[in-house]
C-alpha cells in the first residue's frame, strides 16, 4: 500500500480532464506524475497550470515509464475499454469516466480485466459522490414514503453539446447519468423501454425515454441538448411512491411530499463539490488497495444494458425488451 504523497496519472487533458487536473492540484497527499494527451496543446496546459511532472501523447507509453498509483481516464468514451484494460494489466487502480465503454459487452470486457487484475475500476458516475442526490435516494429508499413507484429525470445541456461531442451519442454521454441514478434509486434493471427523439436525426434534440425496470418502477427521463445559453434549467429527479414523493431540483432544494411534508433549502448550502468527493473516494481506495465500495462496473455495465436498449429503440422506433 502506498505510503508516501500517491503518484497520480491523467489520461486526456480535453475540457473534463482538466476538471480532474484541477481538482487533483488541490490537494497535498498526491502528485501529478503525468498527463497523456495527443494533443501537444492540452498537455503543455496540464503541465503549466496544474504541475503535472511529466507529459506523454499515449497513456500506455505514460503507464510505463511513470508507473503511477493510481490512473485518471477523461479521453473520449469509445477509447475507455483499451486504456483502462492496459492500467488493469499493470494493477494499476483507474477512476474511469463515464460512459466506461459504449456497449455493455464493453463493460463486460472491463469486468473480465478486473477480475484477472490487483487493481480495480471506478466508473466515473458522479452523482452517487452528491450530497443533494446522495440525500434524495436515501430519503426514497428509507421506506418513509413506500415502495417506489417511477423516477422521473429532467438533465438539460445547452446546445454547444452537440458541436463539441459530434461522435457520441446524447444517451450515452448526458442520460447515462440519470440511467445510472435510476438504477441506484430503485434497485432494479431496465426491462422494457420507448425512446424517442425530436428533432430525429441530430444531437441537438430532446431524447425522452419511457420505461419500466425489474424492481417494477416505471422510468422517464428526458434530455435536451437544445437550451441556446449556459443558463440550462437546473437539473431535476422526481420519485413517486406509493405514500408520497421526494423531488430534488439540483443548487435549489430537496421537497418531499408526504407523512413529514418538508424542504431543504441547497440554495444556503455551500456548492456540492462531487468531484473532489469522488477524486477522495478514488484516492482512498489506492491507498487501501481496494474498490472504494460506492459504484462498480457491474452498475456502469447495468446502465450499458440499458443503453444499448434505448439506442436500439431510438433505431428501431418500438419498444424493446430486454
Ligand atoms: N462526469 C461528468 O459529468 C463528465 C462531464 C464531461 C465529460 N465527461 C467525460 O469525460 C471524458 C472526456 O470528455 P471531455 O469533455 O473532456 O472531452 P474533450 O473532447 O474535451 O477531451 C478529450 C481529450 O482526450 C484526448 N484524447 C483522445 N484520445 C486519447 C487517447 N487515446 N489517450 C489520451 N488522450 C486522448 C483528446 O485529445 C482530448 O484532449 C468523456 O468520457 C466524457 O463522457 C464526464
Amino acid at each position: 500500500m502506498p505510503q508516501d504523497k500517491l503518484k497520480i496519472a491523467v489520461a486526456g487533458a480535453g475540457a473534463f480532464g482538466r476538471e480532474h487536473l484541477a481538482s487533483l492540484a488541490l490537494r497535498d497527499d498526491m502528485v501529478i506524475a503525468g498527463v497523456a494527451d495527443p494533443s501537444k496543446a492540452a498537455t503543455d496546459f496540464a503541465v503549466a497550470s496544474f504541475g503535472a511532472k511529466a507529459a506523454f501523447a499515449d497513456p500506455v507509453a505514460m503507464l510505463d515509464a511513470v508507473v503511477p498509483d493510481g490512473l485518471i481516464v477523461a479521453t473520449p468514451g469509445h477509447t475507455h475499454v483499451a486504456v483502462a484494460t492496459a492500467a488493469l494489466a499493470r494493477d494499476i487502480p483507474v477512476l474511469l469516466e463515464k460512459p466506461v465503454g459504449l456497449t455493455a459487452a464493453d463493460a463486460e470486457a472491463l469486468i473480465a480485466a478486473e477480475a484477472t487484475s490487483k487493481a480495480f475500476v471506478l466508473p466515473g458516475h458522479i452523482l452517487r459522490f452528491s450530497s443533494p442526490y446522495r440525500r434524495t435516494v436515501a430519503i426514497a429508499r428509507s421506506g418513509e414514503l413506500g415502495a417506489i413507484l417511477s423516477v422521473t429525470g429532467r438533465n438539460h445541456r445547452d446546445d454547444s453539446h452537440a458541436v463539441r461531442y459530434p461522435d457520441i451519442d446524447p444517451v450515452l454521454m448526458t442520460m447515462v447519468h440519470d440511467i445510472d441514478l435510476t438504477l441506484w434509486i430503485t434497485g432494479g434493471e431496465l426491462q422494457s423501454v420507448l425512446a424517442l427523439r425530436r428533432p430525429r436525426d441530430t444531437f441537438r434534440s430532446e431524447t425522452l425515454i419511457t420505461g419500466w425496470d425489474t424492481a417494477g418502477a416505471m422510468w422517464h427521463i428526458s434530455n435536451a441538448w437544445t437550451v441556446p445559453t449556459a443558463g440550462i434549467p437546473p437539473d431535476r429527479v422526481e420519485i413517486v411512491c406509493e405514500m408520497g414523493s421526494v423531488e430534488m431540483e439540483l443548487g435549489i432544494a430537496i421537497r418531499v411530499f408526504g407523512r413529514n411534508p418538508r424542504e431543504i433549502d441547497l440554495r444556503s448550502e455551500p456548492a456540492d463539490d462531487m468531484l473532489a468527493t469522488e477524486l477522495a473516494a478514488f484516492l482512498d481506495g489506492v491507498r487501501a488497495g481496494a474498490h472504494p465500495g460506492v459504484v462498480t462496473l457491474a452498475d456502469a455495465r447495468n446502465g450499458l444494458r440499458a443503453t444499448d436498449a434505448i439506442l436500439r429503440s431510438l433505431s428501431t422506433g418500438g419498444v424493446v425488451t430486454l
